[in-house]
This record gives C-alpha cells, structure tokens and sequence, in this order.
C-alpha cells in the first residue's frame, strides 16, 4: 500500500482543479486572469468562455494585448492545462466563476498563494455562442434527425460520446458540397434557379431539371444519409432523391420510421445488398467504411449505375495482403507486420483510385477527418469526366502496380475484362 500523503493541494492545483471540473459539470461561466507578472507586448487580461466548435465543447480565450485581442480555441482539457500553464508563469490572479461558487486565486513574486471562494455571481452558465453562430452545415434545422440519432441530447446538445461522429459528419458534408460544385450540382445558374424556385414554393414544371438522385451503400444508422438528404433538400432547397442501402433489416426499419416521422421526402431506406440491390440510375454514390470489398462493390455499382460522383473512405482491407509479394528492395521493411498491412491498405486504395482513372473519373485521395490518424480516414473521390475504359495508359498503370506486388486478384478486376466492361 502506497504510505498516505498528507501535503494538501496548492491554492494554484485546487483552482486548476475547480476548472477542469466546472468545464466537465457543465458550471462553468467565465474565467479572467489578471496581474501579469511582466509588461511589454505579452497578453495583459486573458478571459476564458466556454463555446462549441463544429459540435466539439472548447475553451475559448481572449489574449488581451495592450492595442489588439488575440484569440485562442482549445479543447478542454488541453486548454485547461494551458490555463495552469499561464497562472504558474505569467499571471498573479484568476477569477473563476462557475454557477456554484466564484472561485479567486492570488500570488505574489514571493511565490506565496491563497486561493478565496465567493458567493456565485452567475446564476446560470452563459449559452455556448459558437454552436448556433458556426453549426456548419448541420444547422438548428438538423436538430430533429441528428436528435432521433442520438447525436444530440433532448436539450439539442451534441452528447459527448457522440461529438466525434458530429464533427465527421459536418465535415463530410462540407467535403461533399466542394464535390456537388465541382459536378456543376451547387452554385451553377441553373442549380440556383431550382433552388430559388423550390424556395419561392413554385409549381414543379415539366422543364425542370430532373432531381438529383444519389444512394449511401452500407448506410448503418444513416448518419451520413440523412446528413447529405439534410445538405441538399434542407439547406440547398434542390429537388432530390437519396436511396440508402444497407442489409440489415432492423437498421433499415429503424432509419425509415425516422425519415418518417420528420417527414424527410425524398429520403429511402432499402434492406439489401451493395453488390445486387436494384437501383436507379445515380448521379452520386457513396460509400463510408463499407468492410473490405464491400467498398470495390460500391465503386463497382458507382460505375455501373452511372454516377458523376463516386465518394469511398474505405474500411477494413482483407483481400490484398495474404496475396502479397516482397519485391526488393522493400522486402526488409515488409517483413514487420506493421509495415505489410499499411503497405496492402496504401495499395489497396492506390488500385482503386487507378481503376477509378481507367473508368474515366478524375480521382483524389485525401484525409478525410483532419487530424485523426485512423486506418479509416482515407477517403477517395472520384468525378467523371473522360470515356470510360479507353485510356490504355490508365490500364497498364494498373497492371504495372499488380504485377510489382504480385497481386493475381483484385475485386475491381472484372472491369478490366473486355466482356463486362461492354456489358457496364
Ligand atoms: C462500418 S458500418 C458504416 C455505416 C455508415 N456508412 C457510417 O459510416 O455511419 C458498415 C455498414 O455496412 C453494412 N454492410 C456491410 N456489408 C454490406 C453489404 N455488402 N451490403 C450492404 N450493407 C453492408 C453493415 O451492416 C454496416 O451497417
């Protein structure tokens, strides 16, 4: 048993400690430091606020320089320490106030401390300014869906175990209207026309641009779905379909009562498969970590159908690497595991951003969520804008990369094979 400590906290560990615990408890209301320990051009007065960026609850802090503000975003816990930081180094005083008790810590050049504690002056934690002024794409409009998701909590609160998926998806939508401009879907004369009519609540006419149809293959909970129905039909007012596919069945029913309930026209779920499930023809496909070559099927059925925009983060990747050769001189490094199963994934999607060339489209292969190192944050995105399977340099590309790994098979193959392409 470890001996008992009896040293009691610091006046600056226990202030630090009110912090953390106010930011956590949601009691927080605001936070100054003052008595700078020097002068000159280092920040006078920092105030601290609580707001929430891209659904993701930060520290936001006000450096107050003698002729300019500037300001800082941290997550809690990073900008708590920062606090600590400031409060050890360059300041001699702190006001916390929380809805419990306002809390003011002292210091002196001496290096002696107390800290004092005072009625509340804040009756209620002030609102949270960022989430409405900068909700992204995901809007108050979004609260129902994004509610009947558990993303947000009965207070239209992004829920904390949740404020990773919010940030993917906003961030996906955001990916996805640079895309829908890129295909001429967003911000072209005819696009704003439709939306200015749908928004002026015009008859449809029998000249009107066809609706833009798009499916999300293996669809889950349908976060992505309802977000991209959300960016088109809600905040783009464009007349628009979109199927999502997914085999389970109690997911499907799950999503489709939801659709429902908030009235979402326009919105399908279908139980079935990626690879055989009857579908119009598309002009968008998505698929976001569908499992190994569940995502070459998506890319597959994108082609197939016909779709001007094909989108894919990839999920798992089984196929290539039991099939993998070692060519010199990269066998030393494939021979640690590590190294392998990253060098398959970087083929793997390399293959598949090829055969997406040889099939026309322009690809790019990107990070999807920025800063999050995961296998699962590649994404490939592809537009069509050349005929498909006649660049005979676009082929051998990919022949060349198969045969120096030694790849026999990939499950993009069948596009490479005369019969099937004629028959796509
Ligand atoms: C990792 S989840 C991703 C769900 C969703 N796209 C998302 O990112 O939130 C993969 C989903 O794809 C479904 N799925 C896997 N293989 C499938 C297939 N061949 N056809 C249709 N759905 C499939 C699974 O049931 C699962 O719900």
């Amino acid at each position: 048993m470890l001996p008992k400590s009896d040293s009691k906290p610091t006046p600056l560990e226990q202030i630090c400690t009110k912090l953390a615990e106010s930011l956590k408890q949601g009691t927080f209301a605001r936070l100054v430091l003052s008595a700078p320990v020097a002068s000159g051009d280092i920040p006078q007065k920092i105030l601290g606020r609580f707001i929430m960026l891209k659904g993701v609850p930060h520290l936001s802090l006000t450096l107050r320089h003698a002729t300019r503000d500037v300001t800082k975003n941290l997550p809690l816990v990073e900008g708590a320490a920062w606090v600590r930081e400031q409060l050890d180094r360059q300041f001699h005083s702190a006001l916390l106030c929380t809805t419990a008790r306002d809390w003011q810590f002292i210091s002196n050049t001496a290096g002696e401390a107390r800290l004092i504690d005072h009625q509340p002056s804040a009756k209620k934690a002030p609102p949270r300014e960022h989430d409405q002024r900068h909700g992204g794409i995901l809007d108050a409009a979004a609260r129902d869906w994004l509610q009947g998701l558990d993303v947000l909590d009965v207070t239209g609160k992004v829920r904390v175990s949740m404020a990773d998926k919010h940030r993917q998806i906003n961030h996906y939508l955001e990916i996805l209207s640079h895309l829908a401009k890129e295909c001429g879907w967003i911000g072209t004369p005819r696009a704003e026309a439709g939306r200015q009519k749908a928004e002026d609540g015009e008859q449809k006419s029998a000249f009107d641009p066809a609706p833009l149809v798009l499916a999300d293959m293996g669809c889950g909970k349908g976060y992505l779905t309802f977000g991209i129905w959300h960016l088109f039909h809600r905040v783009r007012k464009q007349p628009m379909r979109i199927i999502g596919v997914e085999t389970r069945a109690d997911l499907v029913a799950t999503t489709n009562k939801l659709a429902q309930q908030i009235g979402a026209e326009g919105l399908e779920f279908v139980a079935g498969t990626i690879e055989s499930t009857q579908l119009p023809r598309v002009d968008a496909l998505i698929a976001l970590h569908a499992c190994n070559t569940a995502t070459d099927d998506a890319i597959r059925r994108g082609i197939e159908l016909g779709a001007k925009l094909i989108v894919v983060a990839p999920c798992c990747h089984k196929e290539l690497r039991p099939q993998f050769g070692k060519p010199p001189p990269l066998a030393p490094v494939l021979h640690h595991g590590v190294m392998e199963e990253r060098m398959a994934e970087w083929v793997t999607d390399g293959l598949r951003a090829l055969f997406l060339e040889w099939a026309g489209y322009r690809t790019k292969v990107m990070e999807f969520v920025v800063g999050e190192h995961t296998p699962k944050n590649l994404m490939i995105a592809a537009v069509r804008e050349r005929e498909a399977f006649t660049d005979a340099a676009a082929r051998k590309r990919i022949e060349e990369l198969k045969a120096f790994f030694g790849v026999e098979k990939h499950a993009l193959d069948p596009l490479l094979v005369a019969a099937d392409v004629r028959r796509l």
